[in-house]
C-alpha cells in the first residue's frame, strides 16, 4: 500500500484547484496560512506562527517528509491566482493495516467556499485508485464543528468520541474519531 501510494503521488487537478507538491518557495503562503489563530485553533497542541522561520520549517518538513516517505501533502492552489490556499494529505501511514490518517488547513480568508470539500475528494479518490489502502481516519476535537460536518459530508462516520486522549492547551481532552472505509 505504502509504496504504491508514494509512488504514485502526483499533481491533482480540477477546474477550479491544483494540488501540488509544497516548496519551499511556498513559505509566506503558508505563513498566511498557519499565523491565524483561527486555523491554528484546533491544530494538535500548536499555537499561530509568529515567525516567517516557522513557516519555512513547515515548508522543509512537508518536503523531508514526502522524500522520506513519512507523510504526503498537497500544495492546495488556487489557479485563477496561483496562490497556495491551503494543504492537506495523508500521514500516520500503516502499511501493515493499510489505514492512513487525513489532515487539513485553509487560509481562513477562503473558509466556506466548498475547496476543502473538493480538494479531499480528489485526494480520497487518489488514496483508493492508486492504492489498496482500507481505512482513511480523522481525529478532531470536538467543538471543530467545520472540520466535522466535512468529514461526514465525504461520508466519513463517527465511530466515537476517545476520552480525555490528547493533551492540549494544559489540558487533556476528549477527540473525536471518524474514518471512511473502501467499501
Ligand atoms: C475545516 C476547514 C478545512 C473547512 O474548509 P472549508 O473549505 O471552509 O469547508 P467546505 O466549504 O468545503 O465545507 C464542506 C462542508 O462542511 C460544512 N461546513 C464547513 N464549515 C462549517 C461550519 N463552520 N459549520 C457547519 N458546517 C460547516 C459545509 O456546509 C459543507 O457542507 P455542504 O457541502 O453540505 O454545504 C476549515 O474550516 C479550516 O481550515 N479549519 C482550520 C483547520 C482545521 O480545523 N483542520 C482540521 C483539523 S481536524
Amino acid at each position: 500500500m505504502k509504496d504504491e501510494l508514494f509512488a504514485n503521488y502526483k499533481t491533482l487537478e480540477s477546474d477550479r484547484l491544483s494540488l501540488r507538491p509544497i516548496t519551499l518557495d511556498d513559505t509566506s503562503d503558508l505563513f498566511e496560512i498557519y499565523s491565524n489563530k483561527e486555523v491554528m485553533l484546533y491544530f494538535d497542541d500548536r499555537e499561530a506562527f509568529k515567525d516567517i522561520s516557522e513557516a519555512e520549517k513547515m515548508a522543509k518538513d512537508y518536503v523531508e517528509a514526502l522524500k522520506n516517505k513519512w507523510s504526503m501533502r498537497w500544495g492546495i492552489v488556487l489557479k485563477e491566482t496561483g496562490k497556495l490556499i491551503g494543504t492537506c494529505g495523508f500521514h500516520a501511514i500503516s502499511d501493515y493495516d493499510k489505514r492512513i490518517e487525513i489532515g487539513y488547513d485553509l487560509n481562513r480568508d477562503y473558509w466556506g467556499n466548498k475547496v476543502m470539500k473538493e480538494a479531499l475528494s480528489m485526494i480520497i479518490s487518489f488514496a483508493f485508485e492508486n492504492s489498496d489502502v482500507n481505512r482513511i481516519e480523522a481525529f478532531v476535537e470536538p467543538p471543530n464543528t467545520a472540520s466535522h460536518m466535512l468529514l461526514e459530508r465525504l461520508g466519513f462516520v463517527m465511530e466515537g468520541t476517545l476520552r480525555k486522549h490528547e493533551m492540549c492547551r494544559g489540558e487533556l481532552i476528549d477527540i473525536e474519531i471518524l474514518s471512511l472505509l473502501r467499501e
